[in-house]
């Protein structure tokens, strides 16, 4: 028998309220017991993407809302511009091409974020672009990107919508959807809503949905309108994912009593404890300059092989952490923050990354991560007893 671990950026671990209210027998979706749920579950929702808009639920993981949002608010040829800093920023581009879409490719260092000079300068010398497609925090390279001012550019332009994943950005860091003018924003289930994968969320501001209007584009399931004719009727267009969306209310409630800000602080705090405690080991981190609070990247010392690292992590310590993807793949390794992860997780991931490190023959003294995080960490707040630790 060995405890686990999971501290990989998504799937995260779910709280065992949630996990309790999923095992209950299902209901059926078309009855006022569902509706009900459903009705609490939306206004949840609109709490944490801090909009007044519909905050949409789909049954699919995070690309699928990215997809549609994609297929139901541009026109064949429309030109684009995505922030191609990293995994996801590429994801954009892709859907974007699979629809006819003509990208212009942001190319921004993995590991950095985009620089608003540079989106401006595309803005003025392309002209008529249709929209912007950025990440708020690209997980594959940990870096937050500048959500709030690129808001400001698009916001002063009718023709052109900023549309943001927050698959690891939405309940982990504070992104005023209506506050700072996003047009689109999407994120997913098994990310800060602690939830198992399955579920996507997805809003749009007015002008968005007036993009919908003059969109041709060919879809089905994941047609906006639709669902949000549905979602006035405390439903969904089609049979949704009815006992991921019961582990919902328990998650936004659990939210709810222990406050979106101090998710936040908590984030913060830990995302911080584990970048100093990475550096105290005379590590690297993957984003210096902007970080996000979901996940720490960390480069591994050379000649240490990424792919037996994170093996042994997770088989002989039993720590979950991700590793890199494409060109990082077997140099970083990647520790989430988000969700049902909590200081002690923190120390736990720290101390294991020491043992493993020693192991792998990088010369450190134990305890010299554990304790620069454990100074960070003691800087705030410590969980009460009987607190769900988010
Ligand atoms: C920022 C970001 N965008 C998109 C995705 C893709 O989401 P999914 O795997 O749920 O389709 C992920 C998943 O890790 C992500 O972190």
């Amino acid at each position: 028998m060995k405890k686990k671990y999971l501290l990989a950026p998504g799937p995260t671990p779910v709280p065992p309220e949630a996990l309790l209210s999923m095992a209950h027998p299902i209901i059926h979706h078309r009855t006022p017991q569902f509706s009900a749920i459903f009705e609490e579950v939306k206004k949840g929702l609109q709490k944490i993407f801090q909009t007044e808009q519909d905050v949409l639920v789909l049954a699919s993981s995070g690309t699928g809302a990215m997809e549609s949002a994609v297929s139901n608010i541009f026109n064949k040829g429309d030109k684009v511009l995505v922030v191609n800093g990293g995994k996801f920023g590429e994801r954009w581009g892709k859907i974007s091409e699979a629809y006819g879409l003509q990208v212009i490719w942001l190319d921004v260092e993995w590991g950095r974020a985009v620089k608003i000079e540079d989106v401006k300068k595309v803005l003025e010398q392309e002209g008529n672009v249709r929209g912007v497609l950025v990440q708020a925090s690209e997980t594959s390279t940990t870096v937050v990107h500048p959500v709030e001012e690129l808001a400001k550019l698009t916001g002063r332009r009718d023709d052109c919508l900023l549309v943001v994943d927050g698959i690891t950005g939405v309940g982990v860091f504070p992104i005023p959807m209506d506050e700072w003018g996003i047009d689109v924003l999407i994120s997913g289930s098994q990310k800060a809503f602690m939830l198992p994968p399955g579920l996507s969320f997805i809003a749009l501001s007015e002008k968005a949905w007036g993009f919908v209007e003059k969109s041709q584009l060919p879809r089905f399931y994941f047609d906006l309108k639709k669902e949000r004719k549905s979602l006035g009727k405390n439903t969904t267009a089609y049979t949704p994912a009815v006992s991921l969306i019961i582990g919902l209310q328990d998650v936004l409630r659990l939210i709810e009593s222990t406050g979106l800000d101090n998710i936040y602080k908590k984030n913060h705090r830990l995302a911080r404890a584990t970048q100093e405690a990475a550096k105290a080991l005379g590590l690297r981190l993957l984003a210096p300059d902007s970080p996000s609070d979901a996940a720490t990247g960390v480069w591994l010392p050379d000649g240490i092989d990424g792919g037996k690292f994170t093996k042994a992590l997770k088989d002989d310590f039993g720590v979950t952490v991700a590793g890199g993807q494409e060109q990082l793949k077997g140099k970083i390794i990647r520790i989430s923050h988000m969700g049902y992860i909590d200081t002690f997780d923190i120390i736990v991931a720290i101390s294991a990354i020491e043992m493993a490190l020693k192991r792998f023959g990088y010369d450190i003294g134990f305890g010299v991560g554990v304790g620069r995080a454990q100074e960070v960490l003691s800087e705030g707040y410590v969980p009460k007893s009987g607190d769900s630790g988010v």
